[in-house]
Parts: C-alpha cells; structure tokens; sequence
C-alpha cells in the first residue's frame, strides 16, 4: 500500500549514544532536555532523534506534556490496554524521568513521535523492558486518534525496530496484544514481525505475541 520512501527511515540520527556519556557526572550537571534541572537527572542527556518520510521519532521533552496527557487519558486510545489510574501531569514528569534515565542507560526507550510537516506530536513509539522490568524489550506505541489510520504506526515501528536491533544491538524485540486490538496486531506483522503465540503479560492471559530478531528481522517491503 505504500511506497518504500514512507516506511523506511529515511535518516537515522543518534546523538549522544550511552557509551559517549561521561560515566561519572557532575553533581551538577542536568538532564539537559529543558527542564532545568527540576526533573533531577544529573546526566547529560542521550536524545534519540529517528526520521522517517512523515515523522520525526525524539527523547520525550516536557513541552509534550499537555499533548502527552491528552493522548493518554482518551478512553478510545486505553480501550484495549492494561487498567491503570488516570495520567496526571505528576504521572508525566515520573515517566519523562524514567524514559531519560533509560535512554542513558540502554541506548532506548518510548520516544514522542511528531509529523514533519507540522511539527505537531501524533504519538508515543519505542522500545522498553516488558512489564518494566524485563528482561524481554518490547515495541510499545501509542497514537492520538486523530493520527489513526495513516499508517504512523507502521513506519514508527518499522523505523524503531531497525534501530534497536541495528544501533542499539539488542537481539530480540518482542510486542504483545490483546487480539481484539486488531489494528495494533496489524501493526507488528506489516513491520515484520513473526507471531510466535498466545502469552501472559501484564497480568493478562491470551495475549498475542510477536517477535522480531536480529538475525531475521528485514524492513518489510513496501505492500
Ligand atoms: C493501534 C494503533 C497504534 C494503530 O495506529 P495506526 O497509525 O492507525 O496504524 P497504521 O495506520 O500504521 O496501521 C493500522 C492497520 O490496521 C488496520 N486497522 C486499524 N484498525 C483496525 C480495526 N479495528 N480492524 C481491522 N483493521 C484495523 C488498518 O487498516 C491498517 O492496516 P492496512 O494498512 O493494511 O489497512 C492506534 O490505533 C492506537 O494508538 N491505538 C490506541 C493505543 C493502542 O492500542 N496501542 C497498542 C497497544 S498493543
């Protein structure tokens, strides 16, 4: 259905990879993504940044936060996810800190996704411990409703997973769903990855799980 120019990463950046991070920092020096010290990381910040044809994929920021809590307090985008309190602006900065001390740490984490032509924040795409704690890495994404349906998740995805099992060097990337999510699971077999069958996860039963690998996984081609 689409071109190959609008599912394959058209550029791949990566500033400030983990191995380039000073190991022991100042006390006084921040998290460097404009916050100004108050979400109290005390590194210098490893900022992702991964463009596609149609979206650019970046370290989250605090400016996303009214965005961010939009998107994830929208019945209609938590229809099919696990039960959890309503997101809170509290609940914001605590993942925008864990999502950086990860990026610092692992080389990835769930990043915001933006159209290029607008700039404007469509969603969330990345790569985190299942469960947060692992050790399996899973895709996770998340779009606001009004970018459904346009194929960004797809080519977040595609581009995601190419750079987790490219620069980042993991092995194996697994993404799960409740099968009733039809679009989501849509989503991981046209970025290729392999149903491997039902599991649990997140304290829920029958769950379909995918994979990707490194030695297997290829950029889809274009459908
Ligand atoms: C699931 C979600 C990420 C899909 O995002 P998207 O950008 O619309 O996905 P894409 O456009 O890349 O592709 C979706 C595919 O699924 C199909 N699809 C979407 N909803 C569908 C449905 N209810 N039934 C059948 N197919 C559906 C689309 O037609 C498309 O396939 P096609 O290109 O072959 O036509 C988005 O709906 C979302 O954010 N949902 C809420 C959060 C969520 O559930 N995240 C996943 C948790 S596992």
């Amino acid at each position: 259905m689409y071109g190959d120019s609008r599912r394959t990463p058209s550029a791949i950046h990566t500033r400030g990879v983990a191995g380039s991070i000073p190991a022991a920092p100042t006390p006084r020096s921040t998290c460097g993504l404009g916050c100004a010290g108050t979400c109290g990381l005390r590194f210098k910040a490893v900022t992702a940044r991964l463009e596609t044809a149609r979206l650019v994929i970046r370290t989250f920021e605090l400016h996303d936060a009214d965005s961010w809590i939009a998107m994830v307090t929208d019945p209609e985008v938590r229809r099919f996810l696990p039960p959890g309190p309503v997101p809170t602006m509290e609940t914001f900065q605590s993942a925008i800190e864990r999502r950086h001390a990860m990026e610092h740490e692992r080389g990835h984490a769930m990043w915001a996704v933006d159209a290029k032509e607008t700039g404007a924040f469509v969603g969330q795409c990345g790569l985190q411990p299942v469960e947060r704690t692992g050790p399996e890495i899973e895709l996770a994404y998340h779009f606001n409703k009004a970018s459904w349906n346009k194929g960004y998740a797809t080519e977040a995805a595609i581009a995601v997973l190419e750079h987790g099992l490219g620069p980042v060097g993991l092995d194996r990337v697994i993404a799960v769903v409740v099968p009733e999510n039809i679009g989501s699971w849509r989503v991981m077999e046209k970025a290729g990855m392999r149903y491997e069958g039902l599991a649990t996860y997140y304290g829920m039963t029958g769950l379909k799980k995918y994979v990707a690998e490194r030695d297997q996984w290829k950029v889809p081609a274009a459908s």
